[in-house]
């Protein structure tokens, strides 16, 4: 059973559900944690979170199959994620199994907030790792939050599915080699915001970013991994790098490019004036799923991808991914995880 919501053309906004769940940690353990209601925290004013960013974050979705039945996409990737995460800003990791309840727990209670098969939208997760209690120093906190939360989306970029326009973000770093762009916390986020905006109000969907030594290879979007078909058709090719995040749907798609349309997948350099070597190019992501990418506008110049349109191997990794995470298509071992609701 669903509630009754306009669920084609939700996009990616938020909405309070009824139920989140809340673990916390303190004198060296986390509590057992369940399910609340309300969506505002009460945090002491000296929580690092809020003043030095000792913050993680995660997003994963649940999806609901043409059976009624829901599942969730690789979330033991996730809880792995956010434990690294967790390791780089010297917060206590989460374990596992207690991340896995917490989102099954909200996934069940707000069961009816999980968008019908077929509508295109989701149930968005948020598990959220804060550093909270009384501090001043630059330090790690003595006590942990963490939440999860939900709320169903559409797509993150306009239209989804739909060849977007990108600009290289000539004048702004996201991350650094030896920083926190591998993992997924707040400040990566803040440190977007500038690039984001100069390209939203220039139209395009986002920003890209090159690496942060010589400004000469591509690093990822500002929301989501980047990756290329080369010319040939033979490989699917997506950045080697230390400070992009290592995306969930990216690895997928390394596994799906080689199963699904036999391509070899390599994790390599791309240079950004080495775009002429591809034929499509794309955006991957959670939020993003597969945005094409159209063209990418660097130094003043515009480059096209093939004629602009959602190229073959793009559109078949589409299929293949959306129909593994909707449960049309039958994925590799271990992606799927039902939740009884
Ligand atoms: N890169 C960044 C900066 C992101 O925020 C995300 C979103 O999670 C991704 C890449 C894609 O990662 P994933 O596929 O695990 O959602
Ligand atoms: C995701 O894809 O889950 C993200 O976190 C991207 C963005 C909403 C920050």
């Amino acid at each position: 059973m669903t509630i009754n919501l306009d669920w084609e053309n939700l996009g990616f906004n938020y909405m309070e559900l009824p139920y989140r769940y809340e673990a916390h940690y303190k004198d060296g353990a986390w509590d057992e944690g369940g399910l609340v209601q309300g969506n505002q925290l009460s945090l002491n004013i000296g929580s690092p979170a809020l003043h030095y960013g000792q913050s993680a974050f995660e997003g994963l979705k649940a999806y609901r199959t043409k059976s009624g039945a829901i599942q969730l996409f690789r979330p033991d990737q996730n809880a792995a994620r956010l434990a690294d995460s967790a390791a780089k800003l010297l917060m206590p990791a989460v374990a596992v199994d207690q991340f896995l309840d917490a989102v099954r727990q909200v996934v069940a209670a707000n069961a009816e907030y999980v968008p019908p098969y077929g509508t295109g939208a989701t149930l968005y997760l948020r598990p959220l790792l804060l550093g909270v209690g009384p501090n001043i120093g630059v330090a790690p906190a003595k006590e942990y939050l963490f939440t999860v939360f939900a709320m169903p989306v559409g797509a993150y970029y306009k239209g989804g599915m739909v060849p977007t326009k990108f600009m290289v973000a000539e004048t702004f770093d996201r991350a650094a080699h030896f920083g926190t762009g591998q993992s997924k916390v707040g400040g990566n986020y803040a440190a977007s915001l500038q690039a984001g905006k100069y390209a939203h109000e220039h139209g395009y969907g986002d920003a890209i970013y090159l690496d942060p030594i010589e400004h000469r290879y591509i690093e990822e979007v500002g929301s989501a991994n980047f990756f290329g078909i080369t010319k040939d058709g033979s490989k699917f090719v997506t950045p080697k790098s230390p400070s992009i995040l290592p995306s969930i749907t990216r690895r997928s798609l390394m596994t799906l490019a080689q199963t699904a349309c036999g391509l070899e997948a390599e994790e390599t350099r791309i240079p950004i004036d080495g775009l002429g070597d591809l034929s499509e190019a794309g955006a991957c992501g959670t939020a993003a799923v597969i945005t094409p990418i159209q063209s990418i506008t660097y130094q003043g110049n515009v480059h096209q991808f093939g004629d602009g349109g959602i190229g073959p191997v793009t559109q078949k990794l589409y299929d293949t991914l959306v129909g593994i995470q909707n449960g049309d298509v039958e994925g590799p071992a271990g992606w799927i995880m039902t939740v009884q609701a």
